[in-house]
């Protein structure tokens, strides 16, 4: 196993290239089972998630071949069957459910299992399907899936599900007649995903908005189709300058799509300019604490708490972060205190008290974003810190260690 260690040691300045986004690129490959012909995909992400699903369309009969950032693949030969040791180590994959459902009319895919931030069920995603008549049963740990043609159903869904929407999106494409989506998820995932889907002859509106309109057709046709920039990617970016007191220009940055996080590190007393899709982060002097709360887009993502977090940590004053999404998501603090931050933890609210240095230890990362959050703490930290069980920051984050060394990091890779 891999782990990261990483010497402290100054401000981090230079440019930095975001990478397509791991949760756009995601669905969108999943999407294309939907397609008659051949997608051409480009700024798709060197991760391992990504090449977990490449497998995954693979086994399901696509045939997909890749070229760095490059990805064509043709759903040809579609065969109904996820296996549980793909589905088991990667959630988004249950997503082939429902484009199985409407090209091949049944699926068997395994219920994904429980991760580590939280429960993570998938029973909006089944129920908004069984509305468009499709019928489940549970059948030792596979959802197994049968409909005739879906057809077009009013759904309201109970929480704005970004797996949810995106996964009736795609079902709906080919469906009978109109679905319309109410209280849908409006991240700007979505929105790329139905972006994709229209090239490709998909009737969907509103996407972007809570009600999302989608005008079923008989088939979906061949398409190029570039995946948008990750927002994740590029806020965690944004912090490792504030963090390290540095300045950094991030090339290809989805600034409109990062509206919170740049409102609130502009509140810490970072300096964030933007000139079309170029993004120039800097912090001179010491930041302040705010306060958080995660909620679903527009509001601030869950997937950048633990990285404020660990900015907050070493900032000045005191900030409430409050993690409205997932139940279980604060598995960095105990890390972050092992690093010397003082933070207390009740319930889904954590107290962050500033501290003056973070000092360098061994760390274990529990979740992707965990990592993020331990790799920046480390960069600001004096001393070593070691980050292991850093296998979770390979599947969401490309090439992060080569990245951060470009603009001054000392940070390696080693094996334990
Ligand atoms: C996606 C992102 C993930 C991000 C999350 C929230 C991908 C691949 N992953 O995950 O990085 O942290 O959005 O922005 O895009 N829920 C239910 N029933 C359901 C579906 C969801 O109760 O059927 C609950 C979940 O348990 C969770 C909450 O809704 O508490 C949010 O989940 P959801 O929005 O579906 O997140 P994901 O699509 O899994």
């Amino acid at each position: 196993m891999d782990k990261l260690i990483i010497e402290g040691n100054g401000p981090l300045r230079g440019q930095i290239q975001i990478s397509g986004s791991k949760n756009a690129a995601l669905p969108i490959l999943l999407a294309t089972i939907l397609v008659d012909g051949e997608v051409c995909l480009s700024n798709v992400p060197q991760l391992r998630d990504i090449d977990t699903t490449i497998r995954l369309l693979g086994l399901l009969g696509c045939r997909a071949e890749r070229d760095a950032g490059d990805v064509r693949i043709h759903s040809c030969d579609l065969k109904p069957e996820a296996p549980y040791d793909l589905v088991r180590t990667m959630r988004a994959s249950v997503l082939c459910l429902g484009p199985l459902l409407a090209r091949l009319g049944q699926a068997k895919v395994s219920l994904p299992g429980g991760c580590a931030i939280g429960a993570r069920p998938v029973d909006l995603h089944l129920r908004g399907l069984e509305q468009m008549g499709a019928v489940f049963e549970l059948e030792q740990g596979d959802i197994v899936g049968h409909c005739d043609r879906l057809r077009g159903a009013h759904i309201h869904l109970d929480f704005p599900t970004v797996g949810g929407t995106e996964h009736l999106i795609m079902a709906a494409c080919l469906a009978e007649g109109e679905t319309i989506l109410e209280n849908a998820a409006r991240e700007p995932e979505i929105q790329d995903l139905a972006e994709f889907l229209n090239a490709c002859g998909a009737r969907i509106s509103g996407h972007g908005s809570s009600v999302i309109r989608i005008q079923g057709v008989s088939a979906l046709h061949a398409c190029t189709y570039r995946v948008m920039p990750d927002r994740i990617e590029a806020g965690t970016y944004l912090i490792a300058a504030g963090i390290t007191k540095g300045r950094l220009e991030l090339l290809d940055c989805p600034v409109d799509a990062l509206d919170a996080v740049i409102f609130k590190l502009r509140e810490m007393g970072m300096h964030i300019e933007s000139r079309q899709n170029m993004v120039c982060a800097s912090a001179d002097g010491p930041l302040r604490c705010v306060d958080i709360s995660t909620r679903p887009y527009p509001g601030f993502p869950t997937d950048m708490q633990a990285q404020i977090m660990a900015l907050m940590a070493c900032s000045q004053g005191a900030g409430v972060v409050t993690e409205g999404i997932f139940e279980n998501r604060f598995m960095h603090v105990q890390e972050l205190c092992r690093l010397g931050a003082n933070i207390t933890l009740s319930g889904q609210t954590a107290l962050v008290r500033g501290v003056n240095t973070l000092k360098g230890a061994t760390v274990m990362a529990s979740d992707l974003r965990a990592s993020a959050c331990l790799v920046l703490a480390g960069l600001a930290a004096t001393g070593r810190t070691d980050v292991r069980r850093i296998y979770h920051l390979d599947r969401g984050y490309e090439h992060m260690e080569v990245k951060l060394a470009a603009v001054g990091a000392r940070i390696h890779r080693e094996q334990e």
